[in-house]
């Protein structure tokens, strides 16, 4: 088999991708079910239609785009990752597995490989928190760890139901069909950037991921007392913004005090009532990120943050409530997968790193459902969440040949 990918259509339609955005190039927004994630969709619909593949949706959007193998009957092979990106993000993350799951489909149609079983590349819904609060939805719905009925209580920002929105965005079905069949798929295999800089350092082409880590996240309201930034005295405060900035250092001493440089801890969202300079915050909305590949020293740090927000609390006479949004547990990746991955590195003589995966992916959750593996390609800086994430053509041609290869084993 003569696999050929094709590096500067595969760049040319990252490039193309990344100008559907919602913020000035180099940086990519593109959050779920706007038009801009909407129109994206479609571009990439049109890309797999012009392969010549067939494309079906499902309730929540979720894109199955199929090769049909020569085995009709048998379970399927998937590939793919995710499109839509946060706030101010790049290029690469989740698409440079879309794209290069597509491009490693064509590959191995012009190779003249026939595969036994189906190879199916995957769009997930929403694999980022943004919209819902909540990463991965697509992938915990296909998997059943989201029940329909969890999952119609979500709501955005603007108080809008996951009902409403995936109605106005075309998705009607029942969510009901959207958990796959035990055995849907014979494997799935992703490939992503890494997102961290240990393949760079080392100089190694390619990362095979061993295990992802769990992630939690907490969304948290703290309730003081407004009022005249001049005329209430210091005695007299309950500052809600004060409260929340001891708060969010206790959730980094947290991660900091651990033994283990694998857990991490992060308050990324920080939302302030009312918001004018000469008022004292009555409410603050946090929104915490806690991982760890480890599941009880994750839990644990949990537990401080929680002890440390009622210390707070009650020094501050304030109130502080915690929502837990996810807390789940870390994946195994399959040993089918991460051979076949390796076996496809020796294949091409390249090098290769086992790791693990400290950022969170659709596999995570498609690891319960099917044996799973990714597959990491550098890049620069370990870069990503940023406008200037950057993965060279070499390298994302590079992992795509091991893709490729890889689906090729799985599939046959
Ligand atoms: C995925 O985007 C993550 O936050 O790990
Ligand atoms: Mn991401
Ligand atoms: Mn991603």
């Amino acid at each position: 088999m003569n696999l050929e990918i094709d590096e500067s259509r595969l760049v040319s339609q990252i490039e193309t991708l990344a100008l559907i955005s919602d913020t000035e190039a180099p940086a990519v927004t593109r959050v779920v079910f706007t038009p801009t994630d909407l129109k994206a969709r479609a571009w990439l619909k049109a890309q797999c239609a012009e392969a010549g593949l067939a494309v079906r949706e499902d309730a929540i959007g979720n894109t199955f785009v199929r090769w049909a193998g020569s085995d009709l009957a048998a379970p399927a092979v998937g590939t793919g990752s995710h499109i839509d990106a946060i706030p101010n993000a790049g290029k690469y993350d989740g698409v440079a597995g879309v794209l290069g799951g597509l491009e490693a489909i064509r590959a191995l149609q012009q190779s003249g490989f026939s595969p036994k079983h189906s190879i199916e590349l995957l769009l997930f819904t929403s694999e980022e928190p943004t919209r819902f609060g909540i990463g991965c939805l697509g992938s915990r719905m296909l998997s059943g760890t989201l029940s329909p009925d969890a999952a119609c209580k979500l709501k955005d920002s603007e108080d809008a139901s996951l009902d409403q929105v995936r109605g106005r965005a075309g998705f009607n079905g029942k969510l009901e069909t959207v958990k796959l069949p035990i055995g849907y798929y014979k494997a799935f295999v992703e490939l992503h950037i890494e997102q961290g800089p240990l393949l760079e350092r080392q100089r190694i082409p390619l990362g095979v991921v061993t295990s992802i880590a769990a992630p939690a996240s907490l969304r948290i309201a703290i309730e003081g007392s407004g009022g005249h930034a001049g005329a209430v005295l210091m005695p007299d405060r309950r500052d809600a913004l004060c409260a929340a900035a001891e708060l969010v250092l206790a959730v980094e001493n947290a991660a900091r005090a651990s033994a283990a440089l694998d857990t991490v801890a992060t308050v990324g969202i920080c939302e302030v009532f009312p918001g004018a300079v000469n008022s004292i915050p009555s409410r603050v909305r946090l929104s915490a990120d806690i991982r760890d590949t480890d599941l009880q020293r994750r839990d644990a740090v949990m537990r401080k943050i929680e002890s440390a927000g009622q210390a707070i609390a009650g020094k501050r006479q304030v109130s502080i409530r915690s929502e837990l949004l996810n807390a789940d547990a870390p994946a195994t990746c399959a040993p089918i997968v991460v051979e076949a991955l390796s076996d496809a590195c020796r294949k091409h003589s390249l090098n290769f790193l086992p790791m693990v995966s400290r950022a969170y992916h659709d596999s995570l959750f498609m690891s319960r459902i099917a044996p799973t593996g990714m597959l990491f390609i550098p890049c620069r800086n370990g870069y990503s969440h940023r406008p200037d994430e950057y993965a060279s053509p070499e390298d994302i041609a590079r992992g795509t040949l091991v893709l490729a290869e890889t689906l090729a084993a799985l599939a046959q």
